[in-house]
């Protein structure tokens, strides 16, 4: 088959970029007169670390109330994805680490070094770290202010390694704030309502209807603190 007869016969010209392995997209968060400019990377075997969801979208808007002061607390996000919402929290002022599996750190960090304000970071720089659940937990402290997850709850085998890295990472009495869409086929309503609370106190705190997005604040039991 002669490309010049191809060539002849389709009369539009190939954008490469439109055809690339991988291609990132931009999306604007806005909160108050800033914006956050969040990359997605797909075709990089990314899977759903690769997207911001809406889950997270909700998250940041209950963590840009006036009434959250998020200003010099520790936080530590978990499958992070983008990195939005611990984006958003470090640019109101928490210390941030951000981390997912280290297949999403690149993306993590990317997206860390792009939302760096002119005048830095109103604390520290965001940390990018990779920590796969219920596998890397005991590299990281247990003293966290807040430990939160946007849409991480949707693969029930990842259920009790999750529940060991949260146990971790509670110990010294952090708040964690989960926001989750509530996808029956995945069982999340049976994390949040069975296995969390196996060892957590928990709290729905609000939900939307219309998205399906549940969001749960929970601390550790006295009686699960071992360290
Ligand atoms: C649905 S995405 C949500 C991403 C981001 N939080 C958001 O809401 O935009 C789920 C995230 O959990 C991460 N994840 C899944 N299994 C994991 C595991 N075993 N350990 C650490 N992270 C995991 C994925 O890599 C992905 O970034």
């Amino acid at each position: 088959m002669s490309c010049d007869g191809e060539q002849e016969m389709y009369p539009f010209v190939m954008d490469e970029e439109l055809f690339a392995d991988t291609f990132s997209e931009e999306s604007i968060y806005r909160f108050g007169s800033e914006e956050l400019k969040i990359s997605q990377v797909y075709g990089a075997n990314l899977g759903v670390a690769a997207p911001v969801w809406d889950a997270a979208l909700w998250l940041c808007r209950y963590f840009e109330r006036p009434s959250f002061d998020l200003k010099g607390k520790r936080v530590i996000e978990l499958g992070a994805g983008t990195g939005i919402v611990g984006i958003l929290a470090a640019r109101l002022g928490a210390e941030v680490t951000l981390t997912d599996l280290p297949h999403a750190v690149p993306q993590l960090q990317k997206n860390v070094s792009a939302n760096e304000p002119p005048n830095g970071w109103p604390s520290v720089t965001p940390t990018v770290l990779p920590l796969t659940w219920g596998l890397d937990q005991g590299q990281f402290p247990s003293d966290w202010d807040l430990v939160v997850g946007a849409d991480i709850v949707y693969l029930t085998e990842t259920y009790p390694l999750l529940m060991d890295t949260l146990t971790h990472l509670c110990q010294e009495g952090a708040t964690v704030y989960l926001s989750s869409k509530m996808r029956r086929e995945h069982g999340t309503s049976d994390f949040h309502d069975n296995i969390l609370p196996q060892r957590f106190d928990c709290q729905l705190m609000r939900r939307d209807h219309t998205q399906n997005i549940n969001l749960y604040r929970a601390t550790l039991r006295k009686t699960e603190q071992t360290q």
